[in-house]
């Protein structure tokens, strides 16, 4: 039986003592008409993700966006909920260069933004990292698997792990960038784009919870871009997004519609006009 959900504030330690108790949700969320939203429809997390660079600045991968806009963005996100963790994206570059800089960049999101926690790219070559934010209680989320940040590297937004294809060791080498990322104290693990035994087969290793993207059902969570789910993003839909709405289409019959009003003069009508009192008649004098 599905757990039920509760109206209380997600925490870390939520998060963690959900696994194989109730599945998480998560979604991302870039401002704060949609964080609002989100959370009234009980997401438990709104990553703040760099997927911003795609669906709203409109490049053609996540490499660009900057840190501060990346603070900008999740300012509004934390202003627009009250019961979802906000977890915030480290952008390409703001940890990988060194700790001490990553230090510096998750600490922006936590005092500046207000995000409750970060997330990065990468598993047993970002450990140490990890564990460096973890140590002054900067909560991190990992993320292995299809990491977006690599997309040169991968060469596209492949699959990652499969049996035939991919180079020999590659799915060992993911199962040891979970269970690095759960010794370096992250306490839990974006899982994107991998087949789904082996999502199921991480979600079973590591005693931190999982959040799967095109990662099977097994894993202890979900997580999709919300502009996807949405159906507002139209340019791309790869296997394992479903939409649940279509506000694309919907969006342009409401702003066509208006159109046509205005060039009609149906709108605006008396009812969306304002009027002005009457003028007071002075009685003459006898
Ligand atoms: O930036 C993003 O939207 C993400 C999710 C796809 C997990 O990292």
């Amino acid at each position: 039986m599905a757990a039920e959900f509760t109206q209380a504030k997600v925490t870390v330690p939520g998060v963690i003592s959900s696994k194989g108790e109730r599945k998480l949700t998560m979604l991302t969320s870039y401002d704060f008409t949609f964080s609002r939203l989100a959370d009234r429809a009980g997401i438990d997390m709104l990553l703040v993700g760099d997927s911003l660079a795609m669906v709203v600045q409109g490049h053609d991968n996540t490499l660009g966006v900057t840190m501060d806009e990346m603070i900008y963005h999740t300012r509004m996100v934390v202003r627009g909920r009250r019961r979802a963790l906000v977890v915030a994206d480290m952008p390409f570059m703001s940890y990988q260069v060194s700790a001490t800089e990553a230090l510096h960049n998750a600490g922006r999101f936590i005092k500046e933004a207000g995000a409750e926690a970060v997330k990065l790219e990468g598993g047993c070559n970002v450990a140490e990292t990890v564990a460096r934010l973890v140590d002054v209680d900067i909560p991190v989320v990992g993320h292995i698997g299809l990491t977006p940040q690599s997309i040169h590297r991968i060469g596209g937004h492949k699959v990652q792990g499969r049996r035939s294809g991919d180079a020999p060791g590659a799915r060992g080498r993911l199962l040891k960038d979970a269970m690095a990322l759960e010794q370096a104290g992250a306490f839990a693990v974006v899982v994107e784009g991998v087949p789904a035994d082996l999502g199921a087969e991480i979600t079973d290793t590591i005693s931190i919870p999982t959040i799967g993207i095109g990662a099977g059902a097994a894993c202890d969570g979900q997580v999709l871009v919300m502009h996807d789910v949405l159906g507002l993003e139209e340019r791309i839909l790869p296997k394992f997004v479903k939409r649940y709405a279509d506000l694309a289409d919907a969006s342009v019959e409401a702003m066509s519609t208006y159109a046509e009003e205005v060039r009609s003069g149906a709108f605006p009508s008396r009812a969306h006009s304002y009027s002005s009192p009457r003028p007071v008649r002075l009685r003459k004098a006898q």
